[in-house]
């Protein structure tokens, strides 16, 4: 049974294996402790906006009460295309001409023609033979490990990669070594070592570009190197970078050798291209495998005809003139965010990109910064333990290319009001950890 834990104590971690015979019973004290956390205004999640996502946005919380206007950083649309009339535009036009639905598995009849055309331009820009959308960028990366890994193959991964590389790694097989986050010594050893182990076998090296916790990078063209060095099939996510970074737009990859560059690249259009969606582009033998061995693409209605719409005409306006323009002031934007957060004394993280990880404290504090900062109209994502180490617990601020400076010094302000406030209720209140 499931001890009590306070609203500024435990994490999800306490309540993600319950025991018991009765399921209903079981799975109460975690309603309990989100119910408690709600009661004392330190529950931020599941927010519910009722308007678009722009610098500001209209959000009440998660029982529909407290609407009002905030500034907003809690949004991911790093280019600012998802309220861009042409992209409207685009949408509204694809419902006239397809519908509103797919109406099938890809594998069947749920493709479109711009669909077709958006996966030939994607494969094109990152230089592989083919390319294929799906619905979700989570569904394109586990695809991806699912279809390709045999249950006597090795995957080295990166500890800290996303859920759906991770999912897709513990599905394959049970030879996964995770390596210290961005440690390419790591990943030689490991490497190395998966490969004289089983001569035979696949070894499979799965990273990140742009890591959405900490805002870092592994050196790509050395893991390039070492992937080519031991027969590895290196599988690279570039859902954060793609698009938002790098002066063509292709992000971290830039530059990066053809002779270097990742087998397969995943990525996903909910950050930068204003839809859901995601896509793999690889060789044609590699699509054609995870076409009908990856369940997710398979098994599952097509990714709709307003999506494809929506990712193709953003598609045209990253990769063009608009898009340079549009990367440099997001430039400007992430300078201005991080210089105000170091400014007001806070700790910040990784490289200059979308991702802004500003650190708060433990699990408490950050909680009740959390309230504080709602109450005076501040929205970022709160981020803590188990999602990052315990006691490292962040806020997430994702820029977009039109919040600017002046933006950035409010929200600073903000931050660092509702953290002194946050502070003084800790020291001077009991709170029980559990
Ligand atoms: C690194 C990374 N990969 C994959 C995904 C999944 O993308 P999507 O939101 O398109 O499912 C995300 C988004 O959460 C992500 O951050």
């Amino acid at each position: 049974v499931t001890k009590n834990v306070s609203a500024l104590g435990g994490s999800l971690l306490h309540f993600d294996a319950p025991e018991g015979a009765d399921v209903e019973s079981r799975v109460w004290p975690l309603t309990r402790w989100v119910d408690e956390r709600r009661q004392r205004g330190v529950w931020p999640y599941s927010r519910v906006l009722s308007g678009r996502a722009g610098n500001r946005v209209v959000v009440a919380d998660e029982n529909l009460a407290g609407a009002r206007e905030y500034l907003n950083y809690a949004s991911q649309d790093y280019l600012g295309l998802a309220s861009d009339q042409r992209i409207l535009d685009a949408a509204h036009a694809a419902i006239d001409e397809f519908g509103v639905h797919s109406a099938g598995s890809p594998i069947l009849a749920g493709r479109t023609t711009h669909g077709v055309a958006l996966e030939a331009k994607i494969a094109a820009l990152l230089g592989k033979e083919s390319a294929m959308l799906f619905p979700t960028g989570w569904g394109a990366g586990f695809s991806a490990i699912a279809a390709l890994v045999r249950g006597g193959d090795t995957i080295v991964i990166d500890a800290l990669a996303h859920n759906c590389l991770q999912e897709g790694a513990r599905h394959a097989t049970r030879n996964v070594v995770r390596c210290v986050h961005n440690d390419v010594t790591s990943v030689e050893r490991a490497l190395k070592e998966a490969r004289s182990r089983n001569a035979e076998g696949g070894v499979f090296l799965v990273t990140e570009s742009l890591f959405s916790m900490d805002s870092d990078s592994p050196d790509l063209a050395r893991l390039g190197e070492l992937a080519r060095e031991v027969g590895a099939f290196f599988i690279l996510d570039v859902a954060h970078d793609f698009g938002s970074m790098g002066r063509t737009g292709i992000g971290l990859l830039e530059g990066v050798a053809t002779g270097l560059m990742p087998d397969l690249i995943m990525g996903s259009f909910s950050k930068t291209f204003a839809t859901n969606g995601g896509f793999i582009a690889s060789s044609r033998r590699i699509r054609e495998h995870v076409r009908f061995y990856g369940s997710p693409y398979i098994f599952s209605n097509a990714i709709s005809p307003v999506q494809v719409a929506v990712a193709s005409a953003s598609f045209d306006i990253v990769f063009g003139d608009e898009g340079t323009r549009r990367r440099d002031a997001l430039v400007v934007s992430v300078g201005a965010l991080r210089d105000a957060m170091v400014d007001s004394g806070f700790e910040i993280i990784g490289q200059p990109s979308p991702i802004v990880p500003v650190f708060v404290g433990d699990e408490a504090v950050a909680r009740l910064t959390s309230r504080e900062m709602i109450r005076s109209g501040l929205q970022a994502n709160l981020v803590e333990f188990p999602a990052v180490p315990r006691g490292r617990a962040r806020f997430r601020f994702q820029v977009a290319s039109a919040h600017g400076s002046a933006v950035a010094s409010r929200a600073a302000k903000i931050l660092f009001e509702a953290r002194c406030l946050a502070l003084d209720e800790v020291s001077s209140a009991e709170y029980g950890q559990p």
